[in-house]
């Protein structure tokens, strides 16, 4: 097992025009479950493949442990194979002449593993991945979701000192995703092995990991557990990627009147609840972001102030809930309910957690309340 410390890895193509990853500096704890997220081509993958020593970047390092296997500018780079790293890639490569089993089993062959002990490890594995029943047939006679199970396992049923596993649920079905999504954290935690885990999936994130590293553009945006990123996202871009539906935003007016502090939008006025006065004050005058999840809204009776009302555009019946979608002037929110009521109509009026606002600079996007 072993810890992964990335220090100010850069990766560029094009002699240095396409900066891929910028000085990217960042700590996997040993039994860590850490998730890469960001949207396609924040380059996520090529960090992967940087830690797995199948990538070299042209500046910085990468320590297992203390042991330092990556330094280009100390001359220092150690083989993919001696890394000793089980990896699940994004276009994951079965062998195609070998049946499953023997691809589950190919890995712990070459390490001259028992024969009895392979099986035994191989069809334990299948049994938590549900592919025994394919044990003996080819990839070419798979799905494409159980071939992805069988990477999974192929990977997984190794020793490694390191998982990395590089978007492997994308070509499950939704019910499988989630079972896989659920198996996959309890074969990790119970191993207690460290685990890269790369997605462009929210949920994937929220429900797994242990760690997120929120990526964009080469950059890292935010890191920390998903409920510091869902509840304190550092700015819009972390808002808007974690949570679904997405959080509404609206911009607002700060205004002061008779002393007190008002954010004041197009359509309604919702007052500045105390905590957050300290650091609107500077917005004076100015619009600021305010973010509301779907969520974070409360339907009350009657309107007025502190109240966003909003006139039912469409309903979505989620089953534990449903999901109005309301027009506010030209602009479509969504508001999550889960109370009794079933049907929507007309105009509703929503109340806003206080505690749950999120307030964003209007030019940088980034957090202003703590
Ligand atoms: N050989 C290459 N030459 C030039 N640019 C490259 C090369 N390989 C990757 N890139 C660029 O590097 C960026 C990051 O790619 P990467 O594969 O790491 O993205 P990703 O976050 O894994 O995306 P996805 O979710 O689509 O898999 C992309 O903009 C990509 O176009
Ligand atoms: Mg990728």
């Amino acid at each position: 097992m072993a810890s992964i410390t990335i220090k100010d890895m850069t990766v560029s193509y094009n002699k240095g025009k396409t900066l891929v990853l910028d000085n990217l500096s960042l700590k996997v704890e040993d039994g860590e479950f850490c998730v890469f997220l960001g949207p396609s081509g924040c380059g996520k993958t090529t960090a992967m493949h940087c830690i797995a020593g199948l990538l070299k970047p042209q500046g910085g390092e990468i320590y297992f442990g203390d042991k330092l296997v990556t330094a280009p500018r100390k001359g220092v780079f150690e083989q993919p194979q001696e890394r000793n790293i089980a990896m699940v890639f994004q276009e994951y490569a079965l062998y195609p002449h070998m049946t499953v089993r023997q691809n589950m089993s190919f890995a712990l062959e070459t390490m001259k593993t028992p024969k009895d002990e392979i099986a035994r490890r191989v069809e334990a594995m299948a049994d938590m991945l549900a592919i025994t029943p394919l044990l003996d047939r080819r990839p070419a006679q798979l799905s494409g979701g159980q071939r992805q199970r069988v990477a999974l396992g192929r990977a997984m049923v190794r020793d490694a000192n390191v998982f990395m596993l590089d978007e492997p649920l994308g070509n499950l079905d939704a019910k499988l995703r989630e079972q896989v999504r659920y198996e996959l954290k309890k074969i990790q935690r119970k191993l207690g092995i460290t685990t890269v885990y790369v997605t462009h999936d929210q949920t994937e994130a929220m429900t797994m990991a242990d760690h997120i590293v929120l990526m964009n553009g080469g950059h890292i945006v935010q890191e920390g557990t998903p409920s510091d990123l869902y509840d304190h996202p550092v700015n819009l871009f972390a808002a808007i990627f974690l949570g679904t539906p997405k959080i509404n935003q609206f911009d607002c007016v700060v205004t002061k009147k008779n002393g007190a502090w008002f954010f004041e939008h197009e359509y309604f006025t919702l007052p500045v609840p105390q905590d957050m006065v300290e650091c609107v004050k500077p917005y004076e005058g100015k619009v600021i972001i305010l973010g509301i999840r779907p969520s974070d809204l409360v339907l009350v009776e009657g309107s007025g102030e502190g109240c966003i009302t909003g006139v039912v555009d469409g309903v979505e019946p989620l089953g534990e809930a449903y999901l109005v979608y309301l027009k506010v002037g030209e602009q479509v929110i969504v508001f999550k309910y889960n109370g009794e009521q079933d049907s929507f109509s007309g105009q509703l009026n929503l109340r806003p957690n206080a505690a749950k606002i999120h307030l964003f600079d209007k030019d940088t996007e980034n957090r202003i309340n703590a």
